[in-house]
């Protein structure tokens, strides 16, 4: 699937597009015309094109050779545990998956020793890190808005994103352990960096410049 002439960037939409753009637009790509609607755009470089996803689907895209390259999250692209090049970490969008419960909860240990449920958008990351110390968890996968499923009994915690910790906040919730630091990164299909290595490496330079 790797064989299109163009070079096929996929892009995340939500919290890492408008930082991606514009790391693009500075190294002198940028989406030709009003994309509008559309989810494969032209870009002013006429040998390279850029594809709207989610930001869960980058990895699949790319590791496919469905996009030859991809731009998104280590939490993301661990999560999926696809089979990509990182050639370029981007240096923007830091963040961190962390586990967080009710601040007036008692925490690690719950009342009666029951097990904790823990909702969470990445359950393979929290299946690990509970997994690895030990501690026996029930996982509820949730598709976003994770930091309410406390205030809800849905879950005791949560494995969710930190950035300025607002959410968080907001939410009643306190922030307990790091399991990962996380920021933006290039990912590359294997096959397509040797089928068009020249364009990869003129891209990695001036997304670098
Ligand atoms: C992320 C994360 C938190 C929030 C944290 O959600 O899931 O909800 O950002 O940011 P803060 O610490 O600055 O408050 P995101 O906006 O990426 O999208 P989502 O609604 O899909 O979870």
């Amino acid at each position: 699937m790797s064989g299109t002439t163009k070079l096929r960037i996929a892009l995340a939409k939500g919290r890492l597009q408008d930082q991606a753009a514009e790391r693009f637009a500075r190294a002198g790509i940028a989406p030709a015309g009003d994309a509008g609607r559309k989810l494969l755009v032209p870009s002013s470089d006429p040998r390279i094109e850029f594809l709207s996803v989610k930001p869960g689907d980058v990895p699949v895209y790319v590791e496919s050779g469905a996009a030859d390259l991809g731009v998104t999250g280590t939490d993301v692209l661990r999560e999926s545990n696809a089979d990509v090049l990182e050639p370029l970490e981007l240096g923007f969008g830091f963040c961190r998956l962390v586990v967080a419960s009710p601040a007036a909860a008692s925490y690690p240990a719950l009342p009666g020793g029951i097990t904790a449920r823990v909702a969470t958008k990445y359950p393979r990351l929290a299946r690990a890190h509970f997994a690895s110390a030990g501690r026996p968890v029930e996982i509820i996968h949730v598709g976003g808005s994770v930091e309410v499923a406390p205030l809800l009994g849905l879950a005791h915690w949560i494995v969710d994103l930190v950035d300025t910790g607002h959410t968080l906040k907001a939410n009643g919730l306190l922030e307990r352990e790091t399991i990962l630091d996380c920021g933006a990164v290039l990912v590359a299909n294997r096959a397509s960096q040797k089928l068009k290595l020249d364009l990869h490496l003129e891209l990695m330079a001036r997304l670098e410049a």
